[in-house]
């Protein structure tokens, strides 16, 4: 979902929207165009640092709100954009202007748990109080200012010598934690409204699917499913947050069609523990949906069939390919590989016919060595 951001000034909500997409966190989410009301603010120079077209429609410039928003709407508009986050804009916005996106797709940061505390002096209101707790809130924006449904809140300690700076620190890495996260809600579809608008329900998410799980539903041969699966599991490793080690499907228990064997190295699971693991296998992505049949390797290493003669190696080195683009997308540094087969193997591999041992081509291994993986093997030789 295409993202415009409004802001005019600081932009440390801005910094922590593109560093959350910067890390995945945004889901679908993206940041398609900066808009700021005010030139020369930190808020312009952070996102062409990332690299986001940027517009800056200076409201001075303008007679009267309507000509104003006219004109970022039209910056919206121009970057495709879906929906809009608010990230300490200083200016009202009209229903007019809100009309011009679907109902729920435009959400403010407030610094205080709305609805206490709303306006331009939240910190400075909340002291006056004596409050003991504040906070932030992320709320859909309606015609009253700060009055939208609330979609998330954060609260926040208020300690007795606090001042308004010290308090305003204090609130904001809350609504640095709060704000990407009810972006990225929205990006996923995850906020559903209630009661004609006035109240909004976060949806669970998708159940989370695991690498071994979308491993499981590959049944690509070719490079260009394997593309696909590989931005997904991308995707998904980023959002775990947790090392990605790539391991031979074979060492894990899945049959081998190349010797048969089931293994199950615990060895190698003692080695990957507290990782997420991304089951590999050149043959399952080459689409091989037969068992395997006898090979040999030729003394230049290419790969052929004992009973037709067909060369297969075409087939096998795309899927040692699409092999290492997936450890590759999935961020995998380290990848574990079985020794003994033609197409992951590391060493030695036993050839058809004669029974004799004979240098593994190693296809998987070079193209993860290429990609600048880490490889070790199975310690049998
Ligand atoms: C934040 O406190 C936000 O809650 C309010 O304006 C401030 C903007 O700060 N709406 P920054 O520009 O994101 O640093």
């Amino acid at each position: 979902m295409k993202l415009g951001v409004l802001v005019s000034g600081r932009g440390s909500n801005l910094e922590a929207i593109l560093e959350a997409e910067r890390r995945g966190a945004l889901g679908p989410g993206r940041v398609a165009v900066v808009v700021s009301s005010r030139p020369f603010v930190r808020a312009v120079d952070l996102a062409r640092a990332a690299g986001k077209p940027t517009v800056v429609v200076d409201h001075r410039g303008f007679d009267g709100r309507e000509a104003f928003e006219d004109a970022v709407l039209a910056a919206l508009h121009e970057h495709g954009v879906e929906a809009v986050a608010l990230a300490g804009f200083m200016r009202i916005l009209t229903p007019r202007f809100l009309g011009a996106f679907a109902p729920g797709r435009v959400l403010n940061i407030h610094p205080s748990l709305l609805p206490a505390f709303p306006g331009a002096h939240a910190h400075r209101d909340v002291l006056a109080a004596g409050a003991r707790v504040t906070g932030a809130t992320v709320h859909l924006v309606s015609a009253g200012v700060d009055q939208g449904a609330i979609v998330t809140q954060a609260s926040v300690p208020v300690y007795p010598d606090d001042d308004e700076a010290r308090l305003a620190a204090r609130v904001l890495t809350a609504e640095h934690r709060i704000f990407p996260r009810a972006l990225r809600w929205l990006a996923e579809g995850r906020l559903e409204l209630l009661a004609g608008g006035s109240r909004v329900r976060v949806l669970p998410p998708e159940p989370e699917r695991t690498l071994a799980d979308r491993y499981a539903n590959l049944h690509a041969g070719p490079l260009l499913a394997a593309r696909a699966e590989a931005r997904a599991i991308a995707h998904v490793a980023a959002s775990l947050g947790r090392p990605v080690v790539a391991v031979s499907a074979c060492l894990l228990g899945q049959r081998c069609r190349w010797d048969g064997e089931d293994r199950r190295d615990d060895g190698v699971l003692a080695r990957v523990a507290g990782a997420e693991v991304l089951p590999i296998c050149p043959e399952v992505l080459a689409g091989f949906g037969i068992p395997r049949p006898a090979m040999e390797l030729d003394a230049q290493g290419v790969m052929r069939r004992l009973d037709s003669g067909a060369d297969v190696s075409a087939s096998a080195l795309a899927g040692a390919e699409a092999a290492a683009l997936l450890v590759r997308e999935a961020g995998a540094r380290r990848a574990l590989l079985k020794q003994k087969s033609p197409s992951c193997g590391t060493r030695v591999v036993r050839q058809g016919g004669t029974g004799a041992l004979v240098p593994g081509q190693g296809l998987l291994a070079r193209a993860l060595d290429a990609a600048g993986v880490t490889l070790s093997a199975e310690d049998d030789a």
